[in-house]
């Protein structure tokens, strides 16, 4: 057992009934509990509460929580974590001028990265990927998904899916993968999309339902990548293998992918960085989750989504990361929260639940991740003595997070 006594603040509490997820106004509200204790036993969280109700628990391992806050695990549902290399050639180039776009149609971007990963043998990528893993744990991170991508071929793609599945058997916390084989389309296929759709449908989807290896199907749904026909049929194919939906789309340009996607039931879109005022209707009305991932316009100095205006139409947001070589070589998620803050205009309160219960509802496990509620995983960190919630988001350059627990086990 582990008994916390004295804490500050404990964030983002649940009684039963449990939320799934918040949305529009209500992401305003984070429940709380001040001069509280939280008490952890097999894992989970057993109790919590004010300290005039701390239960004796004799035996326990007790942390004197005083000065803290306790919040529970980010939840970060969007990852590129499985990489060969970093690119930050191209980050220069793009100093130089160079765009995104442009840098990507000379065959650099994920086309690079391709080529890295395939001369990176499996262990080295996982080994690369597992530091990567623990460094996002220190900020706080507590659950992941973790997409494919860099692989373009039939053993690329196995061997980065194979790479995520060893990152789940090494750590306690959820790892959810998604299988992302329409990426970007390989130079062997430039003269062929055609083929390379039906290598993904008629070889990729097949050996990796056989394994086991994806929770996900992801595409990338943009202008030089593929189209909203081309992604609509990929989440079909996907569909067939039980694979449920979650889609990179409207990052630089609105082509309709977000309508293709919730026709079709995706748990998610993201980046969403373009947005029209019908697109945030066809949101609405669905259970299709949005994802912004604001380190990407940050990283490519680009514009941000335009997130008021989505929770002013009553959605509900979701914060990752989007770590990953090209657009987002960070996957701390305290500095998404602050530029959700300082760029989106979320409040501190709005920018938790996107990237804590919202974020869980992305992977799909908000049942027992993403907030404090008895008999949820034990997945929570402390800050080191801060005066506020508003403190994280604003101190963006600290690291404020200080102690780290998984499943009940500080890491
Ligand atoms: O989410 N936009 C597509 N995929 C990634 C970037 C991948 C890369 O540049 O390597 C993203 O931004
Ligand atoms: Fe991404």
């Amino acid at each position: 057992m582990l008994l916390l006594r004295n804490i500050q603040t404990i964030f983002q509490t649940e009684t039963a009934p449990l939320r799934e997820r918040v949305a529009g106004a209500d992401m305003q509200v984070l429940p709380s509990v001040d001069d509280a204790f939280l008490l952890v036993e097999n894992g989970k969280i057993l109790s919590f509460g004010p300290m005039t109700q701390c239960p004796d628990a004799p035996g326990a391992q007790v942390v004197d929580a005083a000065g803290r806050l306790l919040l529970p695990t980010w939840c970060d549902s969007h990852t590129h974590l499985v990489f060969a290399a970093s690119r930050e050639n191209e980050f220069v180039d793009r100093i130089h001028g160079l765009t995104y776009e442009q840098i990507a149609q000379r065959g650099g971007g994920i086309l690079n990265s391709a080529r890295r990963l395939r001369d990176t043998p499996e262990e080295v990528l996982l080994e690369l990927a597992w530091q990567r893993l623990l460094e996002v744990q220190r900020y706080g991170t507590g659950a992941i998904e973790i997409k494919s991508g860099y692989g373009l071929s039939v053993e690329g793609e196995l061997k980065m899916l194979r790479v995520i599945r060893a990152l789940r058997e090494r750590t306690k916390m959820p790892v959810k993968a998604t299988f992302l084989g329409a990426h970007a389309l390989p130079a062997e296929y430039k003269t062929d999309r055609e083929g390379y759709l039906r290598l993904i449908e008629e070889e990729m989807l097949p050996r990796i339902a056989d394994e086991g290896l994806a929770d996900y199907i992801d595409a990338f749904c943009e202008k030089n990548f593929f189209s909203p026909a081309e992604t609509a049929r990929l989440i079909e194919a996907g569909a067939r293998y039980g694979l449920k939906a979650k889609i990179h789309t409207n990052q630089f340009n609105c082509l309709g992918g977000i309508e293709v996607c919730v026709e079709r039931g995706a748990v998610s879109v993201d980046h969403l960085e373009v947005l029209t005022d019908e697109e945030i209707n066809c949101l609405k009305n669905s259970d299709t989750l949005p994802v912004l991932l604001p380190s990407a316009p940050f990283f490519l100095n680009d514009h941000y989504p335009p997130a008021r205006r989505m929770l002013d139409a009553g959605l509900p947001l979701v914060l990752a990361s989007d770590f990953n070589p090209g657009s987002s070589p960070s996957g701390k998620m305290p500095f998404v929260v602050s530029l959700a803050c300082i760029k989106l205009r979320m409040t501190p309160e709005e920018a938790v639940n996107a990237a804590t219960l919202n974020g869980a509802a992305a992977m799909e496990i908000s049942h027992s991740h993403g907030s404090i509620a008895v008999g949820k995983s034990a997945n929570f960190f402390l800050t080191k003595p801060v005066s506020s919630l508003a403190f994280l988001p604003y101190a963006f350059g600290s690291d404020v997070v200080e102690r780290v627990w998984i499943a009940g086990e500080e890491v």
